[in-house]
């Protein structure tokens, strides 16, 4: 008797061993001085070193930029674009868009057939789904504008990356084995990600030597290096091989944009997040301006009502989002109604105890969702109180799959985030209208949604995702979770999530997000579900920094590789 109790007890030690183990993982990274949030643990230490050397949040975003680049080739790039929303410690926020453009030989109907038919691989793959890339011109726009630190300075630890090379880890060798036979359609990505045609290795040490000397060029003369002689000269002899509409004036011609945040409030924080061609700060006021007309209690989260309010702002968000959202220099975008809290309101209005059908709020096809595939989000946080949130993409994983020979680095699919032709949807199952067709030298609509969350004017939250279309509905539950539910950011970022974009009309949501209960309570009120790859669903991956007391959180989401740095 005596021994079985014994036993029961260490049992139960062990058990609460366990428990506190796994408690202990869902904690923050704790830093006193700066923090770093990548998906590149290799990325996000080069990011802290240049923080180390006094360098400030916008240095250490770019150095980590140009390292995920090199560590993260799916999605950090130098051949692709993104968003980068700043905080600086005087309570000045700015965003800068280097978003990709459509080249100037782009047209409306460009992935048409002559019936008028949309061809989808003419938008999503090969070379004419390639955007102007915008990465290289925006880092450096970037850097000189907020940065104190040299390019030379910032950029060598990626060039000692791709010259010495670095360990793979799983992650990578399974996204290079998944995308093999993609990339046996071109010979430069082929040798580029394999090891002399073989698979690489978990463990191996990936080096890229013509990357290395890439990114030695851009050291050495800047936006020259990329956007004009030997590298211009590849890049649009690779595009040219087989078909595409790149040129030197467009390359010439590209410049990144700052531009004013898209600025809202919530519940007494202030949110700064970027403006359109992402749809991602609108959006996200949105719902978050919709749903502040509601209060919620901490036991109402995950609950069929709770699920229920977020999932009609969404729905109303993501329609408003297809008709009205597209390039602000080619479209006007009603954005000053669209983040009003009188509009909110009349949305909150239309809310009832019910689900509304899709086809009730507008008219639209009915889509089918695809899976998302990469792009990817950082966060940065300095000692001297400015914050940096940057989103940046090549679109799909890889991008276009296509390696420019002889400068290592990959060119992005971006211009599948047109709207081809409207009513169909694109990659992510999103459609479009006249604001985001194509036009020459405009610029694609987003989602990507670098946001930072200011409490008494000071930066409070950092954090972004990638996810596609459900990039705007992976930031606004991470936010909901720290400003409503008061979860600390690794737990926060780490709960499991819903998405709806309006169409298809339905709820996707991740394996384990609901219990049979709570599922069975949303059918009664009129919901259907997106069951299809459920095991394999990830709904965004957060990557957020979280300021408090003086305190530096720093959390990676639980579904991807990446680290929080901290010192
Ligand atoms: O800009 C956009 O919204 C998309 N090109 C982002 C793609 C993406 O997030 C894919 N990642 N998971």
């Amino acid at each position: 008797m005596k021994t079985k109790s014994i036993f029961l007890s260490l049992v139960c030690l062990l058990i609460l061993f366990i428990n506190s183990c796994n408690l202990f993982k869902e904690n923050p990274v704790k830093a006193k001085n700066g923090m770093v949030v990548s998906a590149s643990e290799i990325a996000s230490n080069v990011g802290v070193e240049i923080l180390k050397k006094g360098g400030n949040a916008i240095d250490a975003a770019v150095a980590t930029g140009f390292a995920l680049a090199v560590t993260y080739p799916q999605a950090g790039n130098i051949g692709g674009g993104g968003f980068m929303v700043i905080h600086l410690a005087n309570g000045k926020s700015t965003t800068i868009d280097y978003r990709e453009k459509a080249p100037l030989k782009a047209f409306r109907d460009m992935y048409l057939d002559s019936a008028g038919n949309y061809i989808p691989k003419l938008s999503q793959t090969g070379v004419t789904s390639i955007g102007v890339p915008g990465s290289v011109a925006g880092m450096i726009y970037a850097l000189e504008k907020y940065g104190t630190i040299s390019l030379k300075e910032v950029i060598q630890p990626s060039i000692d990356l791709a010259i010495d090379g670095w360990k793979l880890n799983k992650w990578n060798k399974e996204h290079f084995e998944y995308y093999k036979d993609e990339f046996k359609k071109y010979s430069s990505s082929f040798k580029t990600f394999t090891n002399n045609g073989r698979l690489y290795e978990e463990g191996d040490i990936f080096k890229q030597p013509e990357l290395a000397s890439t990114l030695e060029l851009i050291k050495e003369y800047g936006n020259d290096g990329f956007y004009k002689g030997i590298i211009a000269d590849l890049m649009i002899k690779q595009i040219n091989k087989y078909g595409g509409y790149i040129t030197q004036e467009d390359l010439d011609k590209y410049k990144p944009v700052e531009r004013k945040p898209i600025i809202g409030s919530y519940r007494g924080y202030k949110i700064v997040s970027m403006p359109p061609p992402s749809s991602g700060g609108i959006a996200l006021l949105e719902m978050l301006n919709t749903l502040e007309n509601y209060s919620f209690d901490k036991n109402d989260w995950g609950g069929s009502d709770y699920v229920h309010k977020l999932v009609e702002a969404m729905k109303y968000t993501y329609a408003d989002r297809t008709e009205y959202l597209g390039d602000p220099d080619f479209f006007s975008v009603p954005k000053d109604k669209l983040i009003s809290k009188k509009y909110a309101k009349t949305i909150f209005e239309k809310i009832t105890d019910r689900a509304t059908p899709s086809n009730k709020i507008t008219h639209g096809k009915f889509t089918n969702f695809k899976e998302s595939k990469e792009t990817t989000h950082y966060s940065v946080y300095d000692k001297f109180g400015n914050a940096v949130s940057v989103t940046t993409t090549l679109n799909s994983s890889f991008g276009s799959r296509i390696v420019v020979e002889g400068a290592g680095f990959l060119l992005n699919n971006e211009m599948d985030d047109f709207s081809s032709k409207p009513g169909e949807p694109n990659i992510y199952g999103l459609l479009g209208s006249e604001a985001n067709s194509i036009q020459p030298e405009k610029r694609m609509l987003s989602s990507m949604t670098p946001t930072i969350v200011l409490k008494d004017e000071k930066p409070y939250l950092v954090i972004g995702s990638p996810g596609g279309s459900q990039i705007i509905t992976a930031v606004l539950q991470g936010i909901l979770n720290v400003t409503d539910f008061k979860m600390n950011i690794k737990q926060a970022i780490d709960a499991p999530r819903f998405h709806n974009q309006w169409l298809p009309d339905k709820i996707f949501y991740e394996k384990d997000t609901f219990s049979k209960s709570i599922k069975n309570e949303l059918v009664s009120l009129g919901y259907s579900f997106e069951e299809e790859k459920l095991d394999k669903r990830k709904i965004g991956m957060l990557a957020a920094i979280l300021i408090n007391n003086k305190n530096i959180f720093g959390a990676f989401d639980k579904r991807g590789p990446g680290k929080a740095v901290g010192y």
